[in-house]
């Protein structure tokens, strides 16, 4: 394993452990998953070094944090511990409330890193920065984050909170390389950090899936990515992948996950379905490639153009309909 060259109070490894599939109906793991498969999954983790553990409040309403926090046990110490508020109501009380039941359901004394999930359109950010700012004064939060915030948006909470936001979380996989455009360098010259999440594209980029094979649970068939059109469009990119990763001896996912924490302020959080992949997505911090093999993938993955936004709505709507 990694680590992040930053300030922190506890080392961040490169590659983290997203959470999300832990008791969300949504991936469709089911119960043997909730119940056995996630804990090992953590344990796994925590043998192979791995420190960053992310999850969220809304994550199964609750339950990836439960499950996270028994699977840690007592090793919750000496891990950081990353978990979000979604910003609903987001008055400095409210917030207070909210990291204390968080970091009751995880059984933590401390979150290492409290992260607003999304930006409220409506409500800027000086009342929730408000709240973080007691919650790291009761020492309660260590570090505050944001997550899918734009550049502005995340300056202004910095200047909000009147220290630093130390890590902005995004969609940043070589299918989605739009945090290159202002997230990255900033947090290069801050000293800041960037946690990709999606780094493998929801599983696109592991080449497992194509339109002929396409996955079934909510999340993928909800997911422009997972259109037949674009796993067609993916298959250079994919292609890419199996060769740089056969000079490897690797996994194309290793090679995806490798490509994005090059950067020295780039951490990875993929989620995982078995431990076998974390164990592969693990072993992926140590893979270097060369700058030939990085240029070629970048170079791929300049020319992926999925079909995304409005334009892709009628067509998952179609596909979804196909598939009953
Ligand atoms: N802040 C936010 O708004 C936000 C949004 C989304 C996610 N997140 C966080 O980021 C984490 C990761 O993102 P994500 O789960 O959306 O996407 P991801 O990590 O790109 O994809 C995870 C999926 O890829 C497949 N996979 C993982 N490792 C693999 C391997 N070694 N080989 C082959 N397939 C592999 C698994 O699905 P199958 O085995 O079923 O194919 C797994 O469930 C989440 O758990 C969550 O903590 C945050």
């Amino acid at each position: 394993m990694r680590y992040l060259d930053i300030d922190t109070a506890k080392k961040i490894s490169k590659i983290g452990l997203g959470t999300w599939q832990f008791g969300s109906r949504e991936w469709g793991y089911g119960t043997a998953y909730a119940g056995s498969e996630a804990k090992a999954i953590v344990r796994r983790a925590l043998e192979l070094g791995v420190t960053l553990f992310d999850t969220a409040e809304i994550y199964g309403f609750g339950r990836s944090e439960r499950i996270l926090g028994e699977a840690l046990g007592e090793d919750l110490d000496s891990v950081f511990l990353a978990t979000k508020i979604l910003p609903v109501w987001p008055v400095a009380p409210v917030v207070e409330q909210r990291g204390v039941a968080s970091a009751s359901r995880i059984g933590a004394r401390r979150l290492d890193l409290y992260q607003v999930h999304q930006p409220n359109p409506a409500v800027r950010d000086g009342t929730i920065m408000r709240g973080m700012r007691a919650l790291q004064r009761t020492g309660l939060v260590d570090e505050v984050g944001v997550s899918n915030y734009s550049l502005n948006r995340w300056m202004a909470a910095e200047k909000a909170l009147g220290t630093r936001v130390l890590s902005n979380q995004v969609r940043y996989s070589l299918a989605d390389r739009r945090p290159e455009r202002g997230l990255v360098p900033y947090a290069q010259a801050q000293g800041r950090l960037i946690i990709a999440y999606s780094p493998l594209g929801q599983g696109l980029l592991s080449g497992r899936y194509d339109s002929s094979h396409r996955p079934s649970n909510s999340v993928r068939l909800n997911s422009a990515l997972f259109l037949p059109e674009n796993l067609e469009r993916a298959t250079g990119l994919i292609s890419a992948l199996r060769e740089v990763a056969e000079a490897h001896s690797a996994a194309p996912s290793q090679v995806a996950l490798a490509w994005l924490i090059r950067s020295p302020v780039v951490v990875a959080i993929p989620g995982a379905s078995t431990v076998a992949q974390l164990e592969s997505n693990a072993a992926a911090a140590d893979i270097d490639l060369t700058d030939e093999e990085y240029q070629l993938l970048a170079d791929e993955s300049d020319r992926f153009t999925p079909v995304t936004g409005p334009a892709a709505l009628p067509r998952i709507l179609g596909s979804k309909l196909r598939r009953r």
